[in-house]
Parts: C-alpha cells; structure tokens; sequence
C-alpha cells in the first residue's frame, strides 16, 4: 500500500491465557476512514486499543508488531505514541473542567503556555468539531453541561489538540440520536483531510455511509477486509454475509 501509516505485523493480544486477537496482519491507510465492524466481543475494542497500545494498561499483552509510519512503536515513546494516535470511546469522557479547560488540558500539559496560542488552539478545534458556534460564548460554563452529543464533539475536538495523526473511535455514536450522529459523520468526513480516522461501529449504514474501508473482523481475527461496496454488497466470505443479514434484517 503506498499510503500506510498504521501498520500491523502478526499482532496478537492476550488477557492472561486468554488470547482475544489472533495474527493480525493489517494496513491502515493515510487520510481515509476505516471501519472496524463484527460481532460483539470479536476484539473490535481490543484492536483499538492495541494500535495505541493502550491495552498493556488494561492487562493486555501484546505480541507481534506495530508500525507507526514506518517506525516499530516499541521505540516510541508512550507520549509520542499518545499524542500521534488520539482516541474517543462511546461514551463521551469529558474532564470536569470548563470547556475552556478540556481544550487546552492537553497541549498545557504538553508545554504550550502561550495564551494566544492556546485561544487558537481551542478555536480552531472546535470549529473543526462543528461545536464552535453553539459555545463560543460559553466557553467557561462546565463541559458536562453540554448534551450528550455536544459532549462527544467535544471530546474529539479535545483529542485534536494534540495534532494526533490517526484518530481511533470507538463507537463513538451508539449513544447518539440520528442528528447528532449526523454531525459526528459529517465532522469525521471532513476531518479526513488532515487525519487519518479509524471508527469501529455497530452500525453498517454507517459504514456505508463514511469509510473507505471496512474491516470484518470475527473470533479475534480478520476475516475480509475491502472498500465498503466489496464488504456489503460481495462479501467473499460466509461469516461476513452471516453478520450482514443477521444486522440488516
Ligand atoms: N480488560 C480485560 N480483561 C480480560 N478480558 C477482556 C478485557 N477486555 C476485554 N476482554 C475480553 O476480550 C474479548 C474481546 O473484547 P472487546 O471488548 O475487544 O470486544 P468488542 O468486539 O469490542 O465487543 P463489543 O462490540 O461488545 O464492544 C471479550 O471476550 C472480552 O471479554
Ligand atoms: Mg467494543
């Protein structure tokens, strides 16, 4: 693939005995939306968090590799790796700070001090996010006043403050209503231009409707990988078409 910035090389991941990922052999490309899909408990999250690997800090043990653009993330620095790969999970996580605060929490602890920097930071973020408008003049009022769907833009405009390169979701609109799942998608086609965006989702309208790729994984591994029109409409393989009609019914 010419464009690969997230590369795995025969990933495996173990809680304990238990092996929950089996020889994950998988590229990522550069700024398109991938989507993860499969039955629930196949490693759809675990996956996630091994691409940050973020999951040695839930026990998880890794085996195999990880490229990030071509580097082995063994020699990356945990916060380089944080700062690269950002990640947004289903319920939106919000600090219980002002919205001010969430967006400038994480380049402050990264260093950046300067206040007109960090104005623009926080402006230019949350009108990637489409929030902008709806709380500019608001920005002290405490975060978790916002909606629910208010939240979780907030959360990803967070997790942009840091100019991550890939961005993981995790089923970031399952507690969503249609409207502000809409924005989610509309956001995340938009981000696609400066991010690379990897999504795991329950909802394959929804996968139809953003990514380029899709992902079937099952029984922690993969089963087919292809454009959306490959996935849903010729799957190759039995499972995915079992999962398909089983989701579509
Ligand atoms: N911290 C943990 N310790 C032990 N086992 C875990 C842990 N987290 C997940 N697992 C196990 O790993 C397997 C995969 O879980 P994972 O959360 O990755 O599935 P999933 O595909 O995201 O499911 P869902 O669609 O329900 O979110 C499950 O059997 C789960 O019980
Ligand atoms: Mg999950």
């Amino acid at each position: 693939m010419n464009n690969c910035i997230l590369k795995t090389e025969d990933l495996s991941v173990n809680y304990g005995r238990k092996q929950i990922l089996h020889h994950i052999n998988m590229e990522f490309e550069q700024n398109k939306i991938t989507a993860v899909i499969g039955p629930s408990g196949c490693g759809k999250s675990t996956l996630l968090k091994a691409l940050n690997r973020t999951v040695e800090e839930y026990g998880g043990k890794i085996n195999g590799k990880i490229f990030l653009s071509d580097e082995d993330t063994d020699d990356i620095p945990f916060n380089r790796l944080r700062k690269s790969i950002g990640m947004v999970f289903q319920t939106p996580v919000v600090f219980p700070f002002s919205i001010y605060k969430n967006m400038t929490y994480a380049p402050i602890y990264y260093g950046e001090k300067n206040k007109a920097k960090l104005n623009e930071i926080v402006t230019a973020n949350l009108i990637k996010s489409g929030l902008y408008n709806e709380v500019k003049d608001d920005l002290k009022m405490p975060a978790s006043r916002l909606s629910g769907g208010q939240q979780q833009r907030l959360a990803i405009a967070r997790c942009l403050t840091v100019n991550p390169k890939i961005i993981l979701l995790d089923e970031p609109c399952s507690a969503l209503d249609i409207r502000n799942t809409a924005h989610i998608e509309k956001m995340l086609r938009e981000l696609k231009d400066e991010y690379t965006v990897i999504i795991v989702t329950h909802n394959l309208a929804q996968a139809k409707r953003i990514a380029d790729f899709v992902i079937f994984m099952d029984e922690g591994k993969i089963v087919e990988t292809g454009t959306p029109g490959d996935i849903f409409n010729k799957p190759g393989d039995l499972r995915t078409k079992e999962y398909i009609k089983y989701m579509t019914d």
